[in-house]
């Protein structure tokens, strides 16, 4: 565990080391060895699975009385859905409940309806067992707060497990219990739309957001009222869909699914989660919902994990058009052989599980297993004594949309933002302009500040606009008019209907602020794209924007990197600001006017063009890497037409003022097995604002076992600097901070040299690493 400390100039007396190892010295190191540094990938055993012999009684005698269809129901999951008018049930899911055939219900909420349907299950059924409300609360509930790849940007773990915090009171207020939150799937494949819903590209970013947001959710016991359940999800490997297509087959190895996409989800399990969802895809042949080793071995095997396996939506039905099961009835049995404990909306369990145990192809031991779990959960929720206890009107009034819920929600969202260009100052606004154009399709609109996945968000009245923030925060004398000018509906290209409007209104400002990106479902499930580029005609409108030599800021709202390289070389000012939620619009007018200054930091790596995904900054060397062949070079790994390095690297992110790094310093050169090294930059603000700065630590191990990525984040720390304000911000590593899956497939380090770096970006390769080396 890296622990990050940090004390004030001056307080630090570590010893500098020259840099620096080349790597070519490096790779006459022999290949070290393995075996006496191994890193158990232990359990840690969450509070809430503490041993109850309460509790252990009350179910034995339960589920003691259960008949097998009672058992299977406790394992089904139906959904409800919302009309125009209201909650409706789907034909006979009210006798399913009724009859005890449904054990969980999601997408029901707000207190009198979730009442109902409780209603319907304790008074309505012979064991009186309550159902488990789930539901998406994905980044707010009713206030909505960035969208996920958005709070990821502001790397600060406190206002991210706040999101989570306040998304759980107001969810637990109308009666649910459980969320499918966090997703917490590593993507490097921009056109994948659910690169939206996680934390980004990095393994270290990732694993920390995934411990916020279960705390966040969850809090420190299950059984207060205003925490709910969380879900890790999809387990696992979703990120890595070919060619960033949604549901796509997977095909990674063992070793990369092991460092790179499972120890979020082992970090979750660790902050003690209480669900994991399965995933769409297969890994290594097998779906993930019929995948033992995933489900049993991982999961229950080696990480320890207590409580229930959900599948996601019908994605136990979905192995039979994979092409692994027969049919649904074997479907049921593979996924609950593999380890699957609830089926979401399939049915299959419901419909075909009863058979199959009466027919021996399914051991009731593993049916109990599963049922225990599930009610294991409901038990350490309170259902069992009051089944109605987050069903209650009065909290619920006395809950939504909170006036503090209001302003986390705003505070996150400006946190968020992320600086990418901003030349000659131009921004924040100065007292000089006077008049502000603010153009395009979307500076005024509501539906698309939340984002997707805002499932009980209100789209329609509460979200505020960049127009109203902007007119909300102008001061007297200042006009803001807007004009929406293009459109971002993909059949808009080549269109110019708006353009007049648009530049006769740029013509007469002092400044143009262009609102651009992405429609709001242009990202979220099944919204991969094949270009990266703004949609429609709003490049071209850009374009002619730029053309009138006005001042232009760019505001890009989206869900994912855009390739906005064009964009880069010619405006002024680029400010991504995601889809930044039901308070959106003010947090944009706080961080254009200076009210705020821009500390976020991108999660991901924004490539300049399509034909460079999957890309991130923890890449491989390869052994012809770019810097060894002269400038043009033809064998060595490159493209012909677009230079390796992508437009704005992982990590990156302007303030308005600036940071000055002195080099890092080590407090010793090497360390044994058991022993540490701390790491400390001095970070200046060297500007006149006060901002704050995200301080990141990379480390590359130059020869191992097998080949390591050129560099990885292992540890940063958000600090706050008044200007002139210097801090020494320090970083203490131990060995089994840098362990890996190796050659052997065991977890673990290996002795030999690293380099490492303290610096403001995983492209600041400026601040020269220093080197240090772990003995055996
Ligand atoms: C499908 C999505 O993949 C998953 O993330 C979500 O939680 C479920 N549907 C339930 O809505």
């Amino acid at each position: 565990m890296i622990k990050a400390t940090q004390f004030l100039l001056a307080g630090a007396a570590a010893m500098a080391l020259a840099a620096c190892a080349t790597t070519s010295e490096a790779a006459a190191t022999p290949p070290a060895s393995a075996s006496a540094t191994a890193v158990p990938i232990a359990p840690v055993e969450p509070e809430w699975a503490r041993p109850d012999p309460k509790m252990d009684a009350f179910l034995d005698e339960l589920m003691a009385k259960m008949t097998l269809q009672e058992k299977i129901g406790q394992l089904t999951l139906l959904t409800s859905d919302w009309e125009s008018t209201g909650p409706t049930m789907r034909e006979g899911y009210q006798q399913d409940i009724a009859a005890g055939r449904v054990g969980a219900i999601f997408n029901a909420y707000t207190a009198k309806y979730t009442r109902e349907l409780q209603q319907m299950a304790v008074e309505g059924t012979r064991l009186k067992i309550p159902l488990l409300f789930g539901y998406d609360v994905i980044h707010g509930h009713r206030t909505i707060f960035p969208i996920s790849l958005g709070e990821a940007a502001s790397w600060d773990m406190e206002a991210i497990e706040k999101s989570a915090r306040v998304s759980a009171a107001e969810a637990s207020a109308e009666g649910i219990h459980w969320t499918f939150s966090p997703m917490v799937d590593i993507a490097r494949d921009a056109r994948w739309g659910r690169i939206s819903e996680g934390a980004g590209e990095d393994v270290f970013l990732g694993s920390q957001i995934a411990k916020a947001r279960v705390h966040g959710y969850q809090g420190d016991d299950l059984d207060a009222v205003d925490t709910v359940l969380a879900t890790a999800k999809h387990f696992a490997a979703y990120g890595a869909a070919q060619a960033g297509r949604d549901y796509h087959t997977v095909d990674i190895s063992e070793r990369t699914l092991r460092d790179v996409y499972l120890p979020p989800f082992k970090a979750a399990a660790d902050a003690g989660v209480a669900t994991f969802m399965t995933s769409f895809n297969e890994y290594d042949g097998i779906p993930a919902s019929g995948n033992k080793f995933l489900l049993t071995d991982v999961l229950r095997g080696e990480w320890g994990f207590d409580g229930f396996v959900v599948t996601d939506y019908t994605s136990i039905n979905e192995m039979v058009p994979h092409g692994f099961s027969k049919d649904l009835a074997q479907a049921g049995e593979q996924a609950l052989g593999a380890g699957v404990d609830m089926d979401m909306q399939g049915a299959v369990y419901m419909e075909n599980l009863a058979k199959s145990v009466e027919e021996g192809r399914v051991d009731m031991a593993r049916i109990d297993e599963a049922v225990r779990r599930v009610l294991e959960m409901k038990y350490r929720l309170g259902l069992f004594e009051d089944p109605y206890r987050y069903s209650d009107q009065a909290r619920q009034e006395a809950t939504l949309y909170k006036p503090e819920f209001l302003e986390a929600a705003r505070d996150v969202a400006r946190k968020s933002m992320v600086l990418l260009k901003n030349e000659g100052d131009v921004l924040p606004l100065t007292v000089q302009a006077k008049s502000i154009a603010l153009i395009g399709p979307l500076g005024d609109s509501k539906t698309d500040m939340i984002g997707s996945w805002s499932a009980a968000g209100d789209r329609k009245t509460r979200p505020v606009t960049i127009l109203e923030g902007l007119q909300a925060r102008a001061r007297d004398g200042v006009t803001v008019e807007y004009a929406k000018g293009a459109s971002y509906d993909f059949d808009a290209e080549g269109k110019t209907d708006g353009f007049a409007e648009a530049l006769a209104l740029a013509e007469k400002s002092d400044v143009i602020i262009a609102a651009m990106g992405e429609r709001w479902d242009m990202t979220g499930e099944a919204a991969s794209r094949t270009s990266l580029d703004l949609p429609g005609n709003q490049t071209a409108l850009l374009e002619k924007l730029v053309a009138t030599g006005k001042p232009v800021v760019l505001v890009v709202l989206s869900g994912r990197p855009n390739t906005i390289a064009w964009a880069d070389e010619n405006v002024d000012a680029i400010l991504h600001a995601w889809y930044p939620g039901t308070q959106g619009g003010h947090a944009v007018a706080d961080v254009l006017f200076g009210d705020y200054n821009p500390s976020g930091k991108l999660p991901v790596t924004f490539p300049r063009t399509v034909g460079q995904v999957p890309i991130h900054y923890d890449m491989k060397n390869t052994g012809r890497p770019i810097e060894l062949g002269a400038p043009g070079a033809k064998y060595v790994s490159r493209y012909l037409n677009t230079p390796n390095d992508p437009l704005y690297r992982f990590g990156y992110g302007l303030s308005y003022t600036t940071f000055g790094y002195s080099p890092a310093t080590l407090s010793a050169a090497s360390m044994g097995p058991e022993g540490s090294i701390t790491a400390s930059a001095t970070v200046t603000n060297t500007g006149d604002r006060a901002g704050e700065e995200v301080v990141q630590l990379y480390v590359r191990d130059l020869v191992g076992s097998v080949t390591r990525p050129v560099q990885e984040l292992k540890g940063f720390e958000k600090i706050m600097l008044q200007p002139g304000e210097a801090r020494t911000v320090s970083f203490t590593l131990q060995p089994r901070d840098l362990a890996f899956t190796r050659a052997d497939m065991s977890h673990g380090w290996e002795p030999g040299e690293f380099q490492l770096w303290i610096a403001p970006s995983s492209g600041a390769k400026a601040s020269i690493p220093v080197t240090f080396t772990i003995t055996e």
